[in-house]
């Protein structure tokens, strides 16, 4: 008999069938246990009777504890009128359990997760995530947030694109970020970096003629934790060519409207087309980039996205110098462009970047791309890079960008924070399976830890 999961009992009422899954509560009156089965889907409520059972079955019902695994035998029946729980998607239904076998046993739990784990110490969450993962929100999330990805996917394969995986193990560079290092074996004082995102790299298979590319691409940024920011998060990250910001903003706002329709049909979505701000109406209005808009702000089902548009390209240092506020690799607006190149007003210089928000938090930012050396140059230029710097750090995309470079652009939404905003949870380590904890370590793996003496030599490491 093929095994089917709790929610398709009620489909099933007078056929014997096979469940698997875990005790999520078991009630003794007087010689009958009601057990409640937990599986990926749901509950069913298990009625265990001694005398429909055989003397093994018995004695496995008589074991049975929270949290056993158990695989049931039984009859789906329509519960009395009295006994329906309406509450519960199986509660028409019962079943009467014909053989009961325990699959395996376990000790007494460290967090009760037959219920919502929240108001549990999240250390104590953290270091057991997989039993906290076994409850219904924490379940839940884990559902969405596997829904939003692959409706994403679905979406843009469906527009064309190709999902192409990049290196994780790459060379740093300067886009913001305080970047992981991996020191290498083979070469004695070198170094990886890990990623803070793939932005070289995709700008790179523009030149190699992908035209449409997208990743669910995992990024590393070694930043002070807070609730929306995690060491390692995930991004859609995405770029096409021959577009132009409309193109990119258009293709963006359409997807995230359908996401939004299919995986939460339950929200609603404020005001469409998107409101566009400029940054500088943001600043004034709102006093942020990232204004929360709903107009009910206790409204749980309200989602109001809006662009941000029309950034500053550079700002002041605290030196006097100028660094850049997005990255380096945007595009001048097009009426900036000679100013950019003749490195003039620079102040003035608006960079052709979109930002998205959604609910007072930043979801999305992209831009279109320099994708002329002299443009990308006069950029690092400005921001005070010699020529060793330049060709150190830059050389590879200047040397790309002499082969026929596409114009392109692209963004990259975060996909933890969507979720985090779908999902009505207060921060994004509730929907990411195994995150780090506030201060950056993995209470579960008990990660970072020291290493063996013999594996820092490998790696040339002394450390002071
Ligand atoms: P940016 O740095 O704006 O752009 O990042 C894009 C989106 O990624 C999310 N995000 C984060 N989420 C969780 N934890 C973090 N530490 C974190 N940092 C960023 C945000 C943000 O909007 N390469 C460019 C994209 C591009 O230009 O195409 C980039 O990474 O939702």
């Amino acid at each position: 008999m093929n095994r089917i999961l709790s929610l398709e009992t009620v489909g099933k009422i007078g056929e014997e069938v096979l469940l698997k899954g875990w005790v999520n509560a078991r009630r003794n009156m007087g010689k009958i246990a009601f057990l409640d089965l937990r599986d990926r889907a749901g509950l069913v409520q298990v009625v265990g009777v001694p005398n429909e059972l055989d003397e093994a079955s018995n004695e496995d019902l008589k074991k049975a504890r929270l949290e056993y695994c158990l695989e049931i035998r039984g009859l789906v029946q329509e519960r009395g009128e009295k006994q329906k729980n309406l509450d519960l998607p199986t509660g028409t239904a019962e079943i009467l359990a014909k053989e009961i076998k325990i699959l395996s046993e376990s000790e007494s739990m460290p967090i009760d997760v037959s219920a919502d784990t929240k108001n549990i110490d999240e250390a104590v969450r953290l270091k057991y995530r997989y039993l906290d993962l076994r409850s219904d929100r924490m379940k839940k999330n884990l559902e969405l947030r596997h829904a939003v990805n692959k409706f994403f996917r679905d979406y843009l394969c469906d527009q064309g694109f190709w999902e192409i995986e990049t290196p994780t193990l790459t060379k740093g560079t300067p886009e913001g970020a305080r970047e992981y290092i991996i020191p290498s074996r083979l070469y004695q004082g070198q170094f990886y970096v890990l990623p803070q995102a793939p932005q070289q790299f995709k700008q790179l298979l523009m030149v190699s003629g992908v035209e449409k590319y997208f990743q669910i691409a995992r990024c590393f940024r070694d930043e002070d934790q807070r609730g929306d920011r995690q060491p390692e998060f995930t991004q859609l990250d995405m770029e096409m060519s021959f577009v132009e910001r409309e193109d990119v903003m258009g293709l963006v706002e359409n997807m995230m409207i359908k996401m939004a329709e299919k995986v939460s049909p339950e929200k609603k979505i404020q005001q469409v087309p998107f409101p566009r701000l400029t940054y500088k109406e943001a600043m004034d209005k709102y006093g942020t980039d990232k204004p929360d808009l709903r107009e009910d702000k206790n409204d749980p089902n309200l989602l109001a996205f809006c662009w941000i548009i029309d950034f500053p390209f550079f700002e002041k240092t605290e030196e006097g110098g100028w660094t850049f506020t997005h990255n380096p690799f945007s595009a001048a607006m097009p009426e900036y462009k000679e100013q950019l190149l003749q490195k003039k007003d620079i102040e003035k210089i608006i960079a052709a970047q979109y930002d998205l928000a959604l609910n007072g938090y930043e979801v999305g930012g992209g831009s279109v791309r320099n994708h002329e050396s002299v443009a990308l140059r006069s950029v690092l230029e400005i921001i005070g890079f010699d020529e060793e710097q330049i060709s150190e750090q830059f050389g590879h995309i200047l040397e790309a960008f002499k082969y026929g470079p596409p114009p392109h652009g692209g963004i990259a939404p975060g996909i933890d924070r969507l979720v985090m905003i779908l999902a009505n949870e207060p921060n994004i380590r509730e929907v990411i399976p195994f995150p780090k904890n506030g201060d950056a370590r993995d209470l579960m793996m008990g990660a970072p830890s020291p290493l063996p003496q013999k594996v820092l030599d490998e790696a040339h490491i002394k450390l002071k």
